[in-house]
């Protein structure tokens, strides 16, 4: 379940709120993007980071099937969906798959599955250093030595160099991307801390964007993770833009930001909407455009309603940011990365023709099959996630709503197939 909410898709495409934007001259943007390069802290960060904008931690959909898709397509950079550190702590016993975030869908999917970020969320500072520790091991040490760390209250007090003194965790050879994912394939190229989910508090204890009501504690995990972790790991920040719209919940939010930076994490990602608003609503690109003029040499990401391709550059154009996290914008529609390249080399952005969006949805389904491979019944569970992103793939096909229609009673390969050879031949 993790960062969905039954609001997540209550806001149907509409533009952010960003008074003169539409006048931008958003093939010039991308164009002198792709002439003049992105900002050179991205790839300095995070070697390959070299395009202004990355798929997003989206929950229940950017596994290692979609993440692939969309590298394929251009992606230069993808986000997990936000991990529970007390799920990834206990090894993903214990909890209901409802509640946050599922190891499952963490697992690097392999060599092709790079650069890629895994996000954490948390109620406590040293689970969540000890979660974040082993996650860039890819738990190189035994479940419980971990969970000792976290109890023990060694983290980051310069008792215990955890992570700093830990071999790297070996990286054996693997020929396919995904049957060998549970495996400890390599680590992740940063760390990035979700102060942003709006999913409600459990037994009173905040996490992911309630702590912008308690910026003390927001600030206590930012400061013990960064602590935790070896400096040549990145830590990167997702957070709203506020609680919600009281003075009182703005200052914490610029309160939370600035430590962020100070204590030495790379950028922020900035989702433009409320915590109080979840996904309904049109995102505040205005104010996004405040925080990044308030804050001039800061790495800031922007996102929210990035609902095709020339959002994108019509947020950096806009607000100023150093990039975009596309998120609901790409489910269906891996394109969008392939489109942004093509307006940064100046061209036109090409939509996907019939035979490419077969070879997507044959390929997402097959890797889908693979990433659910331990599943008691894989193909069952791969037709129902692949439903959701059916939905949305139709919308590029001429006959959307039937096709639509069609896709919505697919339960395994074989109807899939079928959809596909109804509709998707040549
Ligand atoms: C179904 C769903 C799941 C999401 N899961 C996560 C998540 O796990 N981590 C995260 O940082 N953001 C998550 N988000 C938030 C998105 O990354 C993004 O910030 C938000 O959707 C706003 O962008 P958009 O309006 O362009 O979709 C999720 C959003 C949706 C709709």
């Amino acid at each position: 379940m993790s960062c969905e909410t039954a609001s997540r898709n209550a806001t149907a495409p509409e533009p952010g709120i960003a008074p003169g934007a539409q006048t931008l001259d958003v093939r010039a943007i991308a164009r002198a993007i792709g002439r003049h390069g992105r900002h050179p802290a991205l790839p300095a960060t995070i070697p390959g980071f070299d395009a202004p904008f990355f798929q997003a931690g989206l929950a229940g959909y950017s596994d290692a099937a979609m993440r692939l898709i969309a590298r394929r397509h251009g992606c230069p950079l993808c986000v997990t969906e936000a991990l529970l550190d007390r799920t990834l702590l206990s090894g993903g016993r214990g909890f209901a798959k409802a509640d946050l975030g599922e190891l499952h869908d963490n697992v690097p999917g392999g060599e092709d599955d790079h650069p890629l970020v895994g996000q954490l969320m948390g109620s406590d500072p040293g689970e969540m250093a000890a979660a974040a520790v082993k996650m860039v091991e890819q738990g190189a040490r035994a479940a419980r030595e971990y969970r000792e760390l976290a109890g023990g209250g060694a983290i980051g007090n310069g008792q215990l160099a955890i992570g700093r003194d830990a071999p790297e965790a070996s990286l054996p050879s693997h020929s396919d991307p995904i049957a060998n994912c549970q495996l400890p394939i390599a680590t992740f190229q940063a760390i990035d801390i979700n102060l942003a989910c709006p999913v409600k508090k459990i037994a009173k204890k905040a996490r992911g964007g309630h702590w912008l009501a308690e910026p003390q504690g927001a600030i206590a995990i930012l400061k013990a993770v960064r602590d935790a972790l070896p400096e040549r790991v990145p830590c990167t920040l997702k957070i709203r833009r506020s609680y919600d719209d009281t003075p009182e919940m703005a200052r914490n939010f610029m309160r939370i930001f600035d430590a962020a930076y100070d204590l030495g994490y790379a950028w922020a990602t900035v989702h433009a909407r409320t915590v109080q608003q979840k996904y309904v609503g049109p995102s505040r690109w205005d104010l996004l455009r405040d925080i990044v003029q308030q804050r001039p040499g800061r790495v800031v990401f922007g996102s929210g309603d990035i609902w095709q391709v020339q959002d994108i550059f019509r947020m950096i154009g806009y607000t100023g940011v150093a990039g975009v996290s596309v998120a609901r914008g790409c489910i269906g529609n891996p394109w969008i990365f392939r489109q942004a390249r093509d307006m940064m080399a100046g061209e036109d952005p090409r939509p996907p023709t019939i035979a490419e969006q077969r070879q997507v949805l044959e390929d997402h389904f097959a890797l889908a099959l693979r990433v659910n491979a331990t599943m008691r019944d894989p193909e069952h569970v791969t037709g129902k996630t692949m439903r959701k992103f059916a939905i949305r793939f139709a919308q590029h096909h001429p006959a959307g709503e039937e096709v639509r229609k069609r896709f919505i009673g697919v339960k395994g390969l074989e109807e899939w197939r079928g959809v596909l050879g109804e509709w998707y031949e040549q």
